[in-house]
């Protein structure tokens, strides 16, 4: 199974990714979190990243498509990944379609204004597990004990202009793959555990 995520930024992309890729044993790629992970270790595509990611704009699309392309060439992907945050971008998705058969590409919907209490109310661990403050009421994490922290792009005014990139640049992207056929949404709206149920539910359905 190879997968893709779509859904604005607090939709739930990341949580969901998590349990699928447990569930499925395939490897979870987050372009957002490889892009982190550089930006921590201070690598010169941390260092180009972190300007776009400050600002809530997207990194160049040539820079992202050679990350993927090359994290899809190792072994642990062969047999299927789930990738979560790319595409991002017209550009992206054909450039991927070079180089990969994607097979279901999930929508997750969530409206504006609960993506934005998401947002405002997440709470990260380096471990890649994130919580929030309105269920969660710890400052460490349950799966490892490491102290959670609030993302640097989470402030308002970069999650406005996350969400204007993503009305712009990435809701487009739902027509290109409702056009290819491996479609589908799933209401990001409900409690996590029932918006899982109906992911598993569109995987197996149209495998
Ligand atoms: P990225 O890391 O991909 O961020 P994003 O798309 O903005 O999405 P988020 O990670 O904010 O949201 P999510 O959908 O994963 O939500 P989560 O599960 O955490 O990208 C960051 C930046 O990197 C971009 O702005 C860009 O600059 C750059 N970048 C990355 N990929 C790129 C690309 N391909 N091209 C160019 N640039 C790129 O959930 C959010 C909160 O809600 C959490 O607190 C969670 O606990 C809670 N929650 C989730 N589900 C539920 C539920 N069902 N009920 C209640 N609470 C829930
Ligand atoms: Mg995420």
């Amino acid at each position: 199974m190879y997968l893709v995520f779509l859904g604005a930024p607090g939709a739930g992309k990341g949580t969901q990714a998590t349990r699928v890729c447990e569930k499925y044993n395939i490897p979870h790629i987050s372009t957002g979190d490889i892009l982190r992970a550089n930006i921590k270790a201070g690598t010169p595509l941390g260092v180009e990243a972190k300007g776009y990611i400050d600002k809530g704009l997207l990194v160049p699309d040539e820079v992202v498509i050679g990350l993927v392309k090359d994290r899809l060439a190792q072994e642990d992907c062969k047999q299927g990944f789930l990738l979560d945050g790319f595409p991002r971008t017209l550009e992206q998705a054909k450039a991927l379609n070079g180089f990969a058969r994607i097979t279901n590409a999930v929508n997750i919907e969530v409206d504006e204004e609960l993506v934005v209490k998401r947002i405002a109310g997440r709470r990260m661990c380096k471990c890649g597990e994130s919580y929030h403050i309105s269920w969660y009421n710890s400052d460490v994490c349950a799966k490892c004990g490491s102290k959670l922290y609030q993302r640097d792009d989470d402030k308002e005014q970069t999650v406005k202009a996350r969400l204007d990139v993503y009305k712009k640049q990435t809701a487009p992207l739902i027509e290109y793959y409702a056009q290819t056929g491996v479609l589908s949404n799933v209401d990001g709206a409900q409690e996590m555990q029932k918006v899982f149920e109906d992911i598993v539910r569109v995987i197996d359905d149209n495998d």
